[in-house]
């Protein structure tokens, strides 16, 4: 920067791993919306997720478990670019909360034995800031935007020219003296993630060479980041114990993870600590995660589906408002795994329950249900 006479104002630094709060950014406000974010069954980042996470978090792609395509296509994408002396082109990882984009960002990194700059979409408010930090990477370093769905546009525009050709253009002077200066940067990955793909713009998009969208993790996968996971923290846990908790756990290892230390608890203060399969079945039902990975509210949705409203179309304000929610808290907090499981369906009509509901609550759907 200095070699260069440009100087550049108001910029922030970033702090290493300042996107660990990101997952509950925007929801500060919000009550409602915030409380359901708080449930246990919640894939959101929550406050006391954070030590844990620390110590659970995998550091290279063998400690990584399930997404196994996605391994393999990281792992060819690194070793090529490694034998080319290059650095390995820009990724994005998508996908809903905890399923590890952040942790798959970090293994990257360490696999490249790279630097990680990590930074996130809302924090970098003005171009100041990103020039900041760009200027401020080495050759071959990995940049982390999470959230990068939550760029402002002037800051995506300032971060193009970083992608495709390692410059960065500033504007120095005022009016009729202003001239643009193209500064060189040093050849760095970007890594991108975000839960919300559609809200990237699409030139951004396009100037990723690579993007992956993460899956929801099987039973067996979350079963063994369980094992893993109790290992880890000196947990004895059988593997029918570890497969109760994958199945409670919505497709999704940071939940995998809260239970796990949930059950702990449990299992230390009214058994003998070892967590088999009934004394996983136990605990979670105590802290009301029921079979599915359902707690009391999504039950209660179902019910007014099924039983209050005896399976007819129900419209989505009349429904939040037997839920005593909003209804944005409905749509995105409640909704989304209840129709993933096939538990509820949206039509033009209303919100409906489905047979596998009746089947869910142990009820015999109405005459006539579904004809
Ligand atoms: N494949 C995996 N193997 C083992 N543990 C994992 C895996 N993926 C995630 N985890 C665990 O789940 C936790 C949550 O993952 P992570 O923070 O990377 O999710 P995320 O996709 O970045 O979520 P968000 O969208 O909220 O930022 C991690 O701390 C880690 O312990
Ligand atoms: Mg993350």
């Amino acid at each position: 920067m200095a070699e260069n006479g440009v100087k550049l104002e108001g910029v922030v630094f970033e702090a290493a791993g300042g996107a660990s709060g990101a997952g509950s950014a925007g929801w500060g406000a919000g009550g409602a919306r915030a409380d359901a974010r708080q449930r246990t069954v919640s894939a959101e980042l929550q406050e006391d997720d954070l030590a844990f996470d620390r110590s659970l978090r995998p550091k290279r792609l063998g400690d990584y478990l399930g997404q196994t395509k996605i391994k393999e296509s990281l792992a060819i994408l690194i070793e090529a670019a490694q034998e080319r002396g290059e650095t390995v082109d820009h990724i994005l990882f998508s996908g809903p909360p905890g399923l590890g984009k952040t942790t798959l960002a970090q293994v990257v990194a360490n696999e490249l034995g790279a630097n990680i700059r990590t930074t996130s979409g809302p924090a970098i408010e003005r171009t100041g800031d990103l020039a900041a930090i760009l200027t401020n990477l080495e050759e071959g370093d990995v940049l982390f935007i999470d959230e990068i769905h939550r760029l402002n546009r002037m800051v995506e525009e300032v971060l193009y020219p970083a992608l495709e050709d390692f410059a960065l253009d500033i504007v120095v002077g005022k009016g009729p003296a202003a001239r643009s200066i193209r500064l060189d940067l040093p050849h760095f990955t970007l890594i991108g993630a975000t839960t919300r793909t559609g809200l990237l713009t699409g030139p951004l998009r396009d100037r990723f060479g690579i993007a992956f969208r993460l899956q929801y993790y099987t039973p067996d996968e979350l079963a063994n980041i369980v094992c893993r996971s109790a290992s880890i923290l000196g947990v004895e846990v059988c593997q029918d114990g570890a497969l109760e908790i994958a199945r409670r756990s919505r497709g999704t290892p940071r939940l995998a993870n809260r239970l796990l230390k949930r059950v702990r608890d449990w299992a230390q203060v009214r058994g003998d600590g070892v967590i088999d399969e009934d004394v996983a079945a136990q605990a979670l039902s105590f802290f009301e995660v029921d079979a599915l990975g359902l707690d009391a509210v999504d039950n209660r949705l179902l019910e007014i589906l099924a039983v209050q409203f005896s399976g007819r179309p129900v419209g989505l304000t009349t429904l939040a408002s037997a839920l005593s929610e909003d209804t944005d808290t409905v749509e995105d907090v409640y909704e989304p795994y209840l129709m993933q499981q096939g538990l509820m369906i949206r039509t033009p009509k209303g919100r409906q329950a489905t047979e596998r509901t009746y089947e869910h609550l142990g009820l015999t759907p109405p005459k006539g249900f579904g004809a």
